[in-house]
């Protein structure tokens, strides 16, 4: 392998300094400072909006600096395009992968640049064997003959990693690739980024969890508004000091779930299922409480979700708000007996990315101000300025168009959006999912509040610590059933764990 080492005296892989980049009126960099050796894997982290993907988007091509330095393995460069950053031996793997549904999962690794035997045909079992190869040295056991479609994010994401092997890249980025991952995944995915980091290869890992930060990084950088703040051996650092310096402050507790009295049934939901999704699904959220909705991804609970909320069509069981059923496939009902969906996919489910922030919050708030018989602009700015506020919106104006937020912030929009409507009962999907460390415990203390104020909220959450820190009650999922239900009291982290991964006991 002719993978530059990081052998002492050779230059560092990755060498940025002093990076800048602004968008018009907005700058995103300052003064981005990164240097990542070969055979090692730096995380980068930093509030929603530092400018981690700005940096790495200039790192592929995809965006040009408009000042400072960029060195590759020792050389002065200047990616103009992702072609070029890609041949230079750069592979980047966003949070949404970028395969093509509709070819193989051979012919997606193999994309532009086909094999080609005699007479310039495109080989097929030259590049069949090759994905055997490189998916028996990843440990992967994906056909590599079935479509990219249906297949899991994570099973994509790894044939993105299995994509940037065949190139040989010598520096791989991952920004957030463990968002939608359950522990399992997450776990093949750390194996195969030490294999890498073993073979002398860079690694850059964008993430807001600082367990993976430190399960797998050896050196961390932290940015801030579009600054660099601090470079650590993650040996000789701990999250408070990163927490520190990510966000200027000190961060107070993250679960900070008050005491509520819980009141009435809202929702009642009996029987649903649907087959070969969930089965048999009965549960009840009452006012002022927060049910928790574990299991590990792929469990079916965002599929349950969907179904309560209309969205999705299930064959049997009921749904009830207050006593009052709620046609199936019918969202707009559900939304106007008081039931809200905050979907998981907040980027492709629930934003308008060409509107604007405010208009994106207001959407759905809209007809509610309109009935009230005078819709201002001054009033919808009113109430979209406030939520903006509430949830730390990180944006140049209240037009700045949604697509050209930073990932974080465009959840926080739709977070915004749904809890503008005061729902009576709330489902929310994975809560703060990509939301930084600062704006978590604000998220959490928001939904707190609400369940204070009388909302019912069911609350899907693969973090364990949100759900015991946030849940009255923990219904578990596993494979579609519900296998457990858990008093806040009662609930461990091993008991919830147990029963997501343990087919239950009371049912056959
Ligand atoms: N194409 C663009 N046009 C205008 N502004 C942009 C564009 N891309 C990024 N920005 C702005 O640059 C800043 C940095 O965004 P960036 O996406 O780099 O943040 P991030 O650190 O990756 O945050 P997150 O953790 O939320 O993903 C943000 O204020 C964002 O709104
Ligand atoms: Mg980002």
């Amino acid at each position: 392998m002719t993978i530059p080492s990081g052998a002492p005296g050779s230059p560092p892989a990755l060498e940025l300094r002093d990076i800048r980049k602004s968008f018009g009126a907005v700058v995103a960099l300052r003064s981005g400072t990164l240097s990542v050796a070969g055979g090692s894997i730096h995380a980068l982290v930093g509030e929603n909006g530092a400018g981690k993907s700005t940096l790495v988007k200039i790192v592929a091509g995809l965006y040009q600096r408009d000042g400072g330095i960029f060195r590759f393995h020792g050389e002065d460069v200047d990616f103009t395009s992702t072609a070029q950053s890609k041949s230079a031996g750069v592979a980047v793997i966003y949070q949404e992968p970028t395969l093509f549904p509709d070819l193989s999962v051979t012919e997606n690794i193999f994309m532009g640049r086909q094999p080609t035997g005699r007479f310039g045909r495109i080989d097929r079992r030259a590049m069949r064997h090759e994905v055997e190869r490189l998916f028996t040295r990843l440990g992967v056991t994906i056909d590599p003959d079935r479509p990219a479609e249906g297949l899991s994010i994570a099973d994509q994401q790894v044939i993105e990693i299995a994509k940037a092997v065949s190139l040989d890249a010598s520096l791989l980025v991952m920004d957030e690739p463990t968002a939608a991952l359950s522990g399992v995944e997450v776990e093949r995915l750390f194996t195969i980024a030490r294999s890498l980091r073993d073979e002398g290869r860079a690694l850059i890992f964008i993430s807001h969890r600082f367990d993976e930060v430190f399960a797998l990084c050896d050196t961390v950088t932290v940015m801030r508004d579009g600054a660099y703040i601090a470079t650590s051996a993650i040996a000789d650092t701990s999250v408070e000091e990163i927490v520190h310096q990510m966000v200027g402050r000190e961060v107070t507790e993250l679960f900070p779930k008050q005491e509520t009295t819980v009141g009435a049934p809202l929702l009642e939901v009996e029987n649903l299922t649907s087959p070969g999704v969930f089965h048999d699904i009965s549960f009840t959220v009452r006012a002022g409480e927060i049910v928790g909705l574990a299991g590990l991804v792929g469990a079916g609970r965002s599929e349950v979700a969907r179904a309560v909320f209309g969205v999705d069509p299930y064959r049997e069981g009921a749904v009830t708000m207050q006593g009052v059923p709620i046609p199936r496939g019918r969202p707009t009902d559900a939304m106007r007996a008081g039931l809200a969906l905050v979907p998981e996919d907040r980027r492709k489910q629930g934003l308008v990315i060409e509107s604007g922030v405010g208009g994106n919050i207001t959407l759905s708030i809209r007809r509610q101000l309109a009935k009230l018989g005078f819709l201002t602009t001054g009033m919808e700015n009113r109430a979209a300025r406030e939520w903006a506020t509430r949830l730390e919106v990180k944006a140049h104006a209240l037009d700045t168009v949604a697509a050209t937020l930073s990932g974080g912030n465009q959840q926080k929009v739709v977070l915004a959006k749904w809890l503008a409507t005061q729902p009576k009962v709330l489902i929310i999907d994975e809560p703060t999912r990509g939301i930084d460390v600062g704006t978590k415990s604000e998220v959490h203390r928001l939904l707190s509040e609400l369940a204070g104020q009388g909302m019912g909220i069911l609350m899907i959450s693969s973090e364990l610590p949100e759900v015991l820190g946030m849940a009255d009650r923990v219904l578990v999922m596993r494979e579609g059933r519900i296998t457990a239900e858990i008093a806040r009291s009662e609930a461990t982290s091993e008991n919830v764990m147990y029963a997501a991964t343990h087919a239950s006991e009371l049912s056959s």
